[in-house]
């Protein structure tokens, strides 16, 4: 069950600093099986002061909260053809919480029946179960950014065809 006191709202530049702390803590555990450098090089490349403005800026970016501390956050980019999640994060603490469905659902209904796509990092099975139940299907690879490093799983999800009404 989502908990009721997470609220979900609209990310502003005030909330940089929250959106640091919370990759801090997200990405050296999801990519532990990765290697260190790799969860740094994701957090000082996608999760910067800059990196985090243009997102917020460019994008529609949700976060929960709980109380004054945000434990996940979401992105959706309209700007593509199809719409893009870039990035999906729940505080470890929080995970297994339904905030991640819930954060997902928004996204997905805030595109409004278009199809969706993501990538995710190949080894992140957490993320793949989680996609997967969800319904997204795999559309491509990308290659390593390092050798060493992983590649990157392209996967999207499509609204279901509306049942045509009898007459
Ligand atoms: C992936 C992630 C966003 C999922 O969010 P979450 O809040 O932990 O997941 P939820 O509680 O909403 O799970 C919803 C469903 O996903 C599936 N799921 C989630 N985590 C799972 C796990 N570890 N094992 C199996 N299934 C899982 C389940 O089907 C679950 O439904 P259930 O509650 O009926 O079992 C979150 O774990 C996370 O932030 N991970 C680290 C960062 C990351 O990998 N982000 C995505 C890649 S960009």
């Amino acid at each position: 069950m989502l908990r009721t006191d997470i609220v979900m709202r609209r990310a502003t530049p005030d909330d940089n600093a929250d959106l640091i702390a919370l990759a801090e803590d997200v990405w050296p555990v999801a990519y532990a099986y990765a290697g260190s450098d790799y969860a740094q090089h994701t957090i000082d490349t996608w999760w910067n002061t800059e990196a985090n403005l243009r997102s917020i800026d460019q994008t529609t970016m949700l976060v929960a909260v709980d109380g004054e501390q945000i434990v996940g956050m979401g992105n959706i980019d309209f700007r593509p053809d199809v719409p893009i999640i870039w990035k999906l994060a729940v505080h470890p603490r929080y995970q297994g919480w339904r905030i991640g469905l819930a954060l997902l659902e928004e996204l997905i209904a805030l595109a409004n029946q278009a199809p969706v796509r993501l990538a995710y990092a190949e080894g992140n099975e957490q993320a793949a179960r989680f996609y997967a139940s969800y319904g997204f299907e795999p559309i491509g690879r990308n290659e390593p950014e390092q050798p060493g490093w992983p590649g990157q799983v392209r996967v999207e999800w499509r609204p279901r065809q509306q049942p045509r009404s009898a007459h």
